[in-house]
């Protein structure tokens, strides 16, 4: 698989799979987790123009089928920011449990160091999300702390853990497709 910039023509697949219950449980932490398709071309368009924060979103693509599998991201808080924060979704879920979570981590890892020139890299994710946290541990990912209680989905309150790669950390690149 490989990463490509999003394109307008990709709204409709990200709507489909934003809105999927288990991608939203486990990789949207929004108040009320959904997303219109308005809401998706306007943040499309305020990532194109950098307004609302700093993001780049990618979509992941089957080499194979040339056909969309998920989307990764990367946002950055402030402008001369050097961390930045990762974020990964599988959508197809045949393609699940194969590796590919873990070569996206390492392309997104390059990506920001290699590219976006940041000094660290970090992923959050909830705390039973073993293939999330095995992605990153598998890339050098460390745990660097718990924040409990701090995802809210389904009537309940979920840990979350933080986890972080500093560029001199970076030893081992995964190789690429
Ligand atoms: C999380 C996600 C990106 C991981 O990608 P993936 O391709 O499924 O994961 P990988 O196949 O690269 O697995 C990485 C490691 O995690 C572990 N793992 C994978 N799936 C697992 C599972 N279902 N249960 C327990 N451990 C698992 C394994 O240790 C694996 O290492 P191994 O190859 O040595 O066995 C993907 O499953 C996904 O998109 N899930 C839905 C959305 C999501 O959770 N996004 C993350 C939000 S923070």
């Amino acid at each position: 698989m490989y990463l490509r910039g999003l394109e307008k023509e990709d709204l409709q697949y990200l709507h489909k799979l934003m809105n999927d219950e288990e991608v939203m449980e486990l990789a949207r932490f929004r108040p009320d987790h959904m997303i219109s398709m308005e809401g998706l071309e306007k943040e499309y368009e305020d990532e194109l123009k950098q307004e609302s924060g700093h993001r780049r979103t990618f979509i992941i693509v089957d080499n194979q089928s040339s056909k969309p599998i998920g989307w990764a991201s990367m946002r950055w808080w402030r402008p001369f920011s050097t961390s930045t924060e990762l974020g990964i979704a599988i959508g197809e879920k045949d393609h699940r449990g194969k590796g590919v979570g873990t070569e996206v981590v390492g392309l997104l890892t390059d990506l920001a160091f290699d590219q976006y020139n940041m000094h660290k890299a970090e992923m959050f994710t909830r705390q039973t999300n073993r293939a999330m946290l095995g992605a990153a541990e598998k890339n050098g990912y460390k745990v660097e702390g718990v924040l409990r209680e701090t995802i809210y989905f389904n009537g309940k309150y979920h840990d979350g853990v933080m986890l972080g790669l500093l560029r001199s950390e970076r030893t081992s690149k995964i190789p690429k497709a």
